[in-house]
């Protein structure tokens, strides 16, 4: 990382906004923004990486359903860098019900549901190293210098 207040975040794409072919428009809300993807896989989350991803949420009433939806069918998976990047990417999804999240963010333009809600962030600098974790090898972060154009610099 270039400067303390550089970080890198763990994004997912939940198998709505692959099944409703929005891939393409969610990245380029992240790229518009100046941030830039270091990593970034599509794989099917298996139970036992549920439990792991949500292990804060397994005894939640909802955890069974949200499990059923989360590998119900691929994901995309990737490492986001960016000054204050966790915040910012988290305040680019906006609320976690897309019933409840504000016009302009993701899920407040994309989604009307608190379940599929089109995309997860780490919510903090420890969530994001221990989801990062679970979802990368050191290998496959992809450092480079970007051509800076938006704000974030
Ligand atoms: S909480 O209550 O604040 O701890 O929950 P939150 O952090 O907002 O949400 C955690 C993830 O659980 C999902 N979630 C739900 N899924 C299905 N049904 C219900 N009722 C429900 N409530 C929360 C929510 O989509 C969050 O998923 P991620 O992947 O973290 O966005």
């Amino acid at each position: 990382m270039a400067s303390d207040s550089m970080q890198r975040t763990l994004v997912l794409l939940k198998p709505d906004t692959i099944q409703r072919r929005l891939i393409g428009d969610v990245i380029s809300r992240f790229e518009s923004k100046g941030l830039n993807i270091v990593a970034m896989k599509m794989l099917r989350v298996t139970p036992e990486l549920s439990k792991k991803h949500y292990a804060e949420h397994v005894e939640r009433p909802f955890y069974p359903g949200l499990e059923e939806f989360i590998t119900s069918a691929p994901i995309v998976a990737m490492a986001i860098d960016g000054l204050q990047a966790i915040a910012v990417v988290r305040n680019m999804l906006g609320a976690t019900s897309g019933l409840k999240a504000a016009p302009g963010t993701i899920r407040g333009d994309y989604s009307g549901s608190q379940q599929m809600n089109l995309v997860h962030a780490s919510d903090g600098p420890e969530a994001a190293q221990r989801e990062l974790d679970l979802y990368f090898d050191a290998a496959e972060f992809c450092d480079y210098d970007p051509v800076l154009t938006g704000s974030l610099r």
